[in-house]
């Protein structure tokens, strides 16, 4: 048994789609989450620097006392994931292998699509996780980075959301694709639309459901889960706009955040 908390971070708020999960899967453990909100998004940046801001967060948070690490962003995890494990000796969980994984098992055609960052597909992380995997599967990407920028000003539904997620999925479509990734943590929140558009035809696999399992086995497998005597604390921290993170971040989470602790950027080596 271990109390020490789970540190749990993303570019912006999308993580807290993951964080859900994560609370349903092992609902006793404490967690610091950390929104890099001052700096999102981290889709249309270089790799290299997403890497320098990914590592600084994860040594904030092994320094906060975390027994492990989650990194719920998929630009952070294709670009920083080998460099987090290789630095910090505590497990680290990314939001891409576990994707993969449920996507190779949903896929009859063994032809599957992402829709992800520019980041994301530009790193081709979902390509090398699913080679890894299943070498005969065609991986097929498109960056959708207006997905982002709608979900994270709230822009849930209408048409326009409809239309531009009709477009982005069109290319998808010609190339007969059977299982969809959502290979960014801000898209289940648009997961609805998103499954309108595929008409059914599609399965649409969402990582942060596969991730929070991966969180609750290693948990188990290290022996080191919350021993559940206490409510279990949830501290967040952020560096941007503390204001919108209590709006915008509980219809992420789905229930209210009580207190946001404002980051200097400054801290952060
Ligand atoms: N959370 C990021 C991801 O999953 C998307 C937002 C961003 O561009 O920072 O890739």
């Amino acid at each position: 048994m271990d109390n020490r908390p789970i540190g749990v971070f993303d570019s912006g708020l999308g993580g807290l789609t993951v964080l859900r999960e994560i609370i349903d899967e092992v609902p006793n453990e404490n967690i610091l989450f950390f929104g890099d909100t001052a700096r999102f998004p981290y889709g249309p940046r270089q790799l290299s620097e997403v890497r320098r801001f990914a590592i600084s967060i994860a040594n904030f948070l092994y320094n906060q006392n975390v027994k492990l690490l989650v990194v719920a962003c998929n630009t952070a995890t294709a670009s920083a994931l080998p460099d987090i494990r290789a630095k910090f000796d505590i497990p680290v969980i990314g939001v891409v292998e576990p994707g993969a994984r449920s996507a190779v098992a949903a896929t009859f055609n063994k032809r599957i699509g992402v829709i992800a960052t520019e980041g994301t597909v530009e790193s081709k992380a979902y390509d090398n996780a699913i080679k890894n995997i299943d070498e005969k599967i065609k991986l097929f990407s498109v960056a959708s980075p207006l997905l982002v920028e709608y979900v994270e000003e709230g822009i849930l539904e209408g048409n326009l959301l409809s239309k531009t997620i009709c477009d982005y999925l069109k290319p998808l479509f010609k190339k007969n694709i059977d299982v969809l990734i959502l290979g960014c943590t801000h898209f289940p929140l648009i997961e609805g639309n998103i499954k309108d558009c595929c008409d059914g035809g599609i399965k649409v696999i969402n990582s942060a459901i596969e991730t929070s399992r991966d969180v609750k086995n290693t948990l188990a497998e290290l022996n080191i889960e919350n021993d559940g005597e206490e409510k279990p604390q949830r501290v967040f921290y952020e560096t941007g706009n503390v204001s919108k993170f209590f709006s915008v971040g509980r219809m992420f989470l789905g229930e209210k955040i009580k207190e946001v602790i404002k980051v200097d950027l400054e801290i952060l080596v």
